[in-house]
């Protein structure tokens, strides 16, 4: 192998496909990403029309390599990734039937609900172990089945979104394990498709990609895709992974024990698995990891940075002008007196589903709250309830992990919210864990490359590739207020239960009156 091979990392993101190379010691060379439309024809559906993620691959791969100007031949190794769950329906011709029904639609209802019915709410834990969620693959299919029967009866592949990248860049219907995993039609536990979940959804098994291990060659470059993106035509193609466990691979979550915490807008706990362990209520998302033999558990907060993002814009007016005057950060100003206040906020809780929720709570009519306040309360107080609120709904997902045998001895942050270092040390407080930051937030393209590598021959595993190409650069660790935490943690948890059917009861008399 010469020093001067590269990998290529691709994610078909939810806003952009994201093209990175690195070298083949991890070094990332350069990305580019270029962005996709996502289309709303009705309250609550999510559409992307596959058409544009492929156009915006092959843009974001000419840039990078006009960009860096590595030769296409020093490219050894291609890795996917993606949002996950999307129905992608391509006819015999292999033409694309309708828009990507998308991870974020919430059209299913109805649809989990007769499959939960069917195929019983245990046996679907067994087969797959997961509960049928409206994000999922299974319950859109169905809705095509009884929306668009024309649609449905001309069907002859199912691809997920990166897959049918993949089938543009080399002609070839693959999938992999851990994006097979949030189907609903995968026997997560055997790695194989699930033939009872099949017949169950009216799937013909000829619908459905050969499924690999993420860090294997399932295809080659194609001439005409190689015509179009640049790279070079026999280019090896590994499976790649979903974009958590491709993300999880970037940041070295490879081991049982180490558990990384992403603050986006959303919040993803996400810990890797030597053994195959299915929450009994179903309340974490367990799918094959994108390390061969390895499963993942996963948690999914839906307002985490988010819940933050909007104290910043409704409350942090005052924050937004003296930034703007200073050059400062906002949000640098809103932690800085957040700080100064007492961890626990005197008494002061924050409930952050302001999107509703989806682990440990799957309530789409949960609502954000601010419990216990007095007139003692500043707005200092205010934004460190805030933090503390979504590390403790963090938390929750950690318990589950826990109350499943696994011990978490590191948990590695990044996304936005990671930068705060107050938001470091309460996570590390009320986790009573160490907080780890690494040397690569690049997110799940890099995970893909370091996927490509292994493929490729550079390491032998994925373990090899992330002990190179991933160091852990900084660590909190927990002090003197987890104690104070521990003690507010059991009213933060107990506040959702005697909520719930409030929330319940507004949400009908908000919908009469809207
Ligand atoms: C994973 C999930 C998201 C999407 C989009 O279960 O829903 O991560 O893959 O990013």
């Amino acid at each position: 192998m010469s020093p001067q091979s590269y990998l290529l990392g691709i994610d078909v993101g939810t806003t952009g496909a994201k093209a990175l190379l690195c070298d083949q010691a991890g070094q990332v060379k350069a990305s580019a990403t270029t962005g996709y439309p996502i289309l709303t024809p009705r309250p609550l559906w999510t559409e992307q029309h596959p058409a544009d993620w492929w156009a915006a691959t092959v843009k974001s791969i000419r840039q990078l390599l006009a960009e860096t100007e590595i030769a296409p031949g020093q490219v050894v190794g291609v890795g996917l990734t993606g949002q996950m769950h999307g129905l992608v329906l391509l006819d015999a011709q292999g033409q694309v039937l309708r828009p990507c029904i998308m991870w974020n639609d919430q059209r299913t209802a109805a649809q989990c609900a007769a499959i939960t019915r069917d195929v019983g709410a245990g046996r679907l834990l067994q087969l797959t172990g997961n509960p049928v969620l409206p994000g999922f693959t299974a319950p859109k299919i169905a809705w095509v089945r009884e929306h668009e029967p024309d649609i449905y009866r001309r069907t002859a592949r199912v691809l997920l979104p990166k897959d049918y990248v993949r089938y543009r860049l080399t002609d070839s219907f693959f999938s992999e394990v851990s994006d097979a995993s949030g189907t609903s039609l995968f026997d997560v536990g055997q790695r194989r498709w699930s033939d009872e979940m099949l017949q169950a959804v009216g799937v013909p098994r000829s619908w459905l990609p050969e499924v690999t291990e993420s860090p294997v060659v399932s295809a080659h470059v194609s001439p005409s895709a190689a015509r179009e993106t640049g790279l070079l035509a026999g280019t090896p193609v590994v499976g790649g992974g979903g974009d958590q466990a491709a993300q999880a691979v970037g940041t070295g979550i490879i081991a049982e024990g180490v558990v990384s915490v992403t603050i986006g807008t959303s919040g993803v706990v996400f810990a890797a698995s030597d053994t195959y362990r299915v929450e009994p209520q179903g309340r974490l998302h367990a799918f094959c990891h994108a390390v061969p033999g390895m499963w993942h558990l996963m948690g999914v907060m839906l307002s985490a940075g988010g819940s933050f993002r909007w104290y910043r814009d409704a409350l942090g007016g005052q924050e937004q002008s003296q930034a703007a005057q200073t050059g400062r950060d906002p949000y640098d100003l809103l932690t800085g007196a957040a700080a100064e206040v007492p961890p626990g906020c005197e008494g002061l809780i924050f409930l952050p589903y302001l999107t509703g929720e989806r682990t440990p709570y799957p309530d789409p009519n949960a609502r954000g709250v601010f419990f216990g306040l007095t007139l003692r309360h500043s707005k200092a107080h205010l934004t460190r309830a805030v933090l503390e609120g979504v590390s403790y709904g963090l938390r929750d997902s950690l318990e589950l992990m826990r109350d499943l045998g696994l011990t978490i001895a590191q948990v590695r942050a990044s996304g936005g919210g990671a930068r705060s270092p107050l938001w470091r040390q309460i996570l590390a407080d009320i986790f009573e864990a160490e907080i780890a930051t690494v040397n690569v937030t690049e997110g799940a393209a890099y995970g893909a490359a370091l996927l490509a590598a292994v493929g490729a021959g550079v390491y032998d595993s994925v373990a090899e590739a992330c002990q190179v190409a991933i160091q852990v650069t900084g660590s909190t660790r927990p002090g003197p207020a987890s104690a104070v935490y521990a003690d507010y943690y059991p009213c933060y948890r107990a506040l959702y239960p005697a909520l719930a059917p409030q929330f319940e009861a507004l949400a009908q008399v908000v919908g009469r009156h809207s």
